[in-house]
């Protein structure tokens, strides 16, 4: 089995040229991506703030290729069959193959492609993009092309182009990243994290339409632009104040910060009642912090958790108050 991860991307821009696809392969063609969830900087970021996210590697997207002799063909939760007779919803998916072969110059070869995940559909946690980068990674594979993180990039955003609109990039980036980022017009770096931070992501149950929220700021910041814009500013304050906290481990002091993003953010009118109901019960359940993460308006809330056994009662606490699923990751010391 060939799986082509982060680990195996080439960062520097030299790549081969194109070779025939590895049509006589017996072995499937992998490619494989992890969701995200932002920590700081949500909906600010779209306007040039900076921004924090952490991979959420426990859950992943698997792109499966072969050739074919022409067109698409794809089988993923969504849909069965021929990339003519696709519904609206599955476009992200074949942008991410058409762009992918384009970058890889695999145009003259259908291709068919089944995709597996355990990443839930919008609910904030980078579905459009880990799709966009798990496609880009197998069809490099099958195309036998080193693609670069750039690369990788691009495809990723023309697949988020199609689901979201306006993307600031923070979602594939991060997609791409195997450790936290600090994210700011568009540039990626990573970040020091001075104790393992045990968080626990909940799910609302609801979807939540990233294009549709990030209209509904752009619409609010036209109507009010001082009062907006100021809770804009505020936001980008936390992510950049994060970077210290985050450095010194100091749980206590980041968690107060993330129920403050959660205010701006119910304040921007990007929360709903059970996001809501969720920081809530996270908060009287003594959580250090606790935020929606992502587009809002459905999808998720990250808490954060003082220890790992803290961390399963957090869950089974959030499961009492609605939630969907949850899940628990460690962002570790580096
Ligand atoms: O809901 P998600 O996982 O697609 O995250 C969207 C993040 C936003 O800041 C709201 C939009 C963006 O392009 O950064």
């Amino acid at each position: 089995m060939r799986i082509q991860a982060a680990s195996e991307v080439s960062t520097s821009p030299a790549r081969s040229h194109p070779r025939s696809p590895a049509s006589g392969a017996s072995e499937p063609i992998l490619g494989q991506a992890h969701a995200k969830a932002i920590l700081f900087g949500e909906h600010a970021v779209v306007y040039g703030s900076p921004a924090v996210a952490i991979p959420l590697h426990a859950l992943t997207t698997t792109a499966q290729v072969r050739p074919l002799a022409r067109g698409t063909r794809i089988h993923s939760a969504l849909f069965h069959g021929d990339a003519d007779d696709a519904p609206a919803r599955v476009q992200p998916l074949l942008e991410a193959i058409y762009s992918a072969q384009r970058h890889t110059g695999m145009t003259q070869t259908g291709v068919e492609l089944r995709l597996d995940s355990t990443v839930p559909y919008e609910r904030g946690l980078g579905s459009s993009a880990v799709v966009g980068v798990s496609v880009a990674r197998a069809i490099a594979a099958l195309a036998e092309v080193e693609m670069t993180e750039d690369e990788t990039f691009e495809v990723a955003m023309d697949c988020e182009r199609i689901a979201h609109g306006r993307s600031s990039g923070l979602d594939p980036r991060t997609v791409i990243s195997q450790v936290p980022i600090r994210f700011h017009g568009g540039k990626v770096s990573p970040i020091q994290v001075g104790a393992p931070l045990v968080f626990v992501l909940a799910d609302s149950g609801h979807a939540g339409s990233t294009a549709q929220a990030v209209g509904a700021v752009k619409a609010s910041l036209e109507a009010d632009p001082t009062r907006v814009s100021g809770l804009i500013d505020r936001l980008g304050e936390l992510a950049e104040g994060s970077l210290e906290q985050l450095a010194r481990g100091d749980g206590e002091t980041l968690g107060a910060q993330m129920f403050e993003a959660h205010r701006l953010l119910a304040e921007l009118g990007v929360s709903d009642v059970a996001l809501e109901r969720l920081v809530d019960a996270a908060q009287a359940a003594g959580a250090t912090g606790a935020k929606l993460t992502g587009g809002g308006r459905g999808g998720c809330v990250i808490a954060l958790a003082r220890d790992d056994d803290y961390g399963a009662k957090l869950e089974h606490v959030l499961r009492s108050a609605g939630a969907a699923r949850t899940w628990r990751t460690t962002v570790e010391a580096a």
